[in-house]
């Protein structure tokens, strides 16, 4: 533990939020921040470090220095040794800093592993982004049971939108136990694009950070009419087969269409090894490191189309008018679809080359699909929750 005192200042009730993968800090930084406004609460950042090099890079971005590092990521870590650490050293954390709730966000291996250390411990959990459903156990895998099991727990589900809490509802979930607050995505999204709008950033500076090749950076990302397509794709239901599959629909797509792939590939050695084999050589396509997220909203918000598995690029797709060809046959957020921006596509090769084909061919279609959306809430979620828990810990 680095700052934090076993006293808590002026009386105030400690709620500590628990961060593991980069996107739970992108949606619980706006919260974090929202809590610090309150009289009665002390916010405190729990890193459980499942993720070391991209947990380091999203919270770099927000200013926001973990008050506890856990540091659980070995490389190549499998579920069950993940998740029995996890469980081991949060519950240890808890002790240390006797909080009077705990906040988790979304679907990973630290908010199943913090909901159980917290209810072994009695203490109060509110789950963040709650009630998404695929209908499927297995996809996403192991994300959809870690969010079934979080909710009977959850004595705060904090639904991003009516659809995910009519799904508690239907899990018998108590109706005091729900409140629809929108997504935190799009609080964040709005603060990253705010400063972006500020910052005026280059293309050459971005293409800087990501070490992509002048070439590409000039053919492609500095000129607002070239097209290029933004891809994300690190699903565990699509190891092996599946994403060797999304690799040939991007390679016969840059053979077919003068179009640019940029990738930022995540660090999981299981999506990197196929990924720099299948499309290592191919010039149309830039492999980068992942993208710290204002750069990833630079990219997003620039590019022609998305190509992703990702749960939050779904989310924030829709608010800046970019179709998404969603890498999955199954979705917990229908809202995108439902609204036009996210199309379901699943991972074979010939379904996608025609799907983005028609993206790249048909104006009239592409212009329907890239309208202004917004599903998921006004960018208030946070202060939403953080009045909630201030009102009621
Ligand atoms: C996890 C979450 C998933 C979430 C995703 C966000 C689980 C089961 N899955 O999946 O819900 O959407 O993160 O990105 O919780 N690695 C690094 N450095 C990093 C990050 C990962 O080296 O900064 C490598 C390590 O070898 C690590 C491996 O990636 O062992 C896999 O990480 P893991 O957390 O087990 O699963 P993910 O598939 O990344
Ligand atoms: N993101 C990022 N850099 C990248 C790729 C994604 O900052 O290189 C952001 C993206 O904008 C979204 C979040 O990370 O907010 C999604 O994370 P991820 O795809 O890892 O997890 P998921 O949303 O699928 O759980």
């Amino acid at each position: 533990m680095k700052n934090v005192s076993k006293e808590n200042p002026k009386g105030r009730k400690r709620v500590v939020l628990v961060a593991g993968t980069r996107p739970e800090v992108i949606k619980l930084a706006p919260v974090f921040f929202a809590l610090k406004e309150s009289e009665r609460l002390e916010p405190v950042f729990v890193s459980s470090g499942q993720h070391r090099e991209m947990l380091d890079q999203a919270f770099s971005v927000f200013g926001i220095c973990p008050d506890v590092e856990l540091g659980l990521m070995t490389p190549g870590q499998s579920l069950p040794e993940l998740t029995a650490r996890a469980i081991t050293r949060l519950s240890a954390a808890f002790t240390d800093l006797q909080p009077a709730a705990v906040l988790l966000q979304g679907d990973t291996t630290t908010v199943f592993a913090a909901a159980v250390a917290a209810f072994y411990q009695r203490v109060l959990i509110g789950h963040v982004e709650a009630g998404l459903r695929t209908g499927d156990l297995y996809a996403p895998f192991p994300e959809e049971m870690n969010r079934c099991l979080t909710s009977p727990l959850a004595r705060w589900n904090f639904c991003p939108t009516e659809l995910s809490l009519a799904n508690l509802r239907r899990e018998s979930i108590k109706p005091e136990r729900c409140f629809v607050t929108g997504n935190t995505v799009i609080d964040a999204l709005y603060y990253v694009r705010d400063r972006l709008r500020r910052t005026n950033i280059a293309a050459p500076e971005v293409a800087a950070r990501l070490g992509v090749t002048t070439a590409f950076t000039e053919h492609f990302l500095a000129r607002r009419a070239a097209r290029w397509i933004l891809v994300t794709a690190h699903r565990r239901e699509s190891f092996g087969v599946g994403i060797e599959r999304v690799c040939a629909a991007i390679n016969k797509l840059t053979a077919m269409h003068d179009v640019g792939v940029l990738y930022p590939v995540h660090l999981n050695p299981q999506v990197q090894e196929p990924v720099r084999r299948l499309l290592g050589s191919n010039p149309r396509v830039a492999l980068t490191l992942p993208a710290r997220y204002e750069d990833f909203i630079w990219l997003l918000d620039r590019c022609h189309f998305a190509l992703s598995d990702s749960g939050g690029v779904q989310e924030e797709a829709p608010s800046l008018g970019k179709p998404v060809l969603v890498l999955r046959d199954t979705t917990e957020r229908p809202e995108g679809v439902t609204a036009g921006t996210c199309r379901l596509v699943g991972t074979d090769p010939s379904r996608i080359l025609l799907e983005a084909s028609l993206l790249l061919n048909d104006g009239d279609e592409y212009a329907r699909r890239s309208s202004l959306q917004n599903p998921y809430g006004d960018g208030r979620a946070a202060k939403k929750i953080a009045e909630l828990l201030d009102a009621s810990v």
